[in-house]
């Protein structure tokens, strides 16, 4: 009887963490579909692989290896929403690209922290947010 009860305790709890699971100022989501990777989803919705991952931490794990399908995850959050985007293709600069989009190496850095000053670490398929407009708070709210 005890242990049908902490059963259902139990379920009752993993229903309301899942509900729970995107933050409130999320203003878009995607369903995660079989075959999907986090670059190819940031691909698809415009979103840079470092927002994707900066309004899912804690529920996307850093080597993105803990997606399932039917999964529901945040893509950006309200005010603070990158969706310029360019994924990267090989043989890329940092300066190049800043060029192309006529924004500053600085702000491309800026709005791509997983990037490293010098942008050796640029990596074909890795979605950039290119916008000219800083996205300094991506503070998930409970
Ligand atoms: C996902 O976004 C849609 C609108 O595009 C919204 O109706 C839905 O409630 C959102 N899902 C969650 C879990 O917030
Ligand atoms: C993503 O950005 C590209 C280039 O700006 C645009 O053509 C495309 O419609 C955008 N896709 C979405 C889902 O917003
Ligand atoms: C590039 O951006 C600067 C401001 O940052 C602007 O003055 C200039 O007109 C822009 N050039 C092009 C080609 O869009
Ligand atoms: C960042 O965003 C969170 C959530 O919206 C907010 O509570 C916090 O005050 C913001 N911090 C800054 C420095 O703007």
């Amino acid at each position: 009887m005890l242990g049908l009860f902490s059963t259902l305790v139990l379920a009752a709890a993993s229903v309301l963490q899942a509900e729970a699971a995107l933050p409130s100022n999320c203003d878009r989501n995607a369903t995660v579909a079989a075959g999907n990777t986090c670059d190819g989803i940031s691909a698809q919705y415009n979103v840079s692989t470092y927002q994707l991952a900066a309004v899912n931490s804690g529920v996307i794990d850093p080597a993105c290896d803990n997606l399932y399908v039917g999964e529901v995850i945040c893509l950006g959050l309200t005010g603070q929403d990158c969706q310029t985007t360019y994924v990267a293709q090989s043989g890329d600069t940092c300066v190049g690209i800043a060029g192309f989009y006529n924004i500053s190496e600085n702000t491309l850095l800026t709005n791509n922290p997983n990037l490293n000053q010098i942008c050796t670490n640029l990596y074909p398929n890795e979605v950039l947010c290119v916008s000219s407009t800083i996205y300094v708070n991506l503070t998930q709210s409970a």
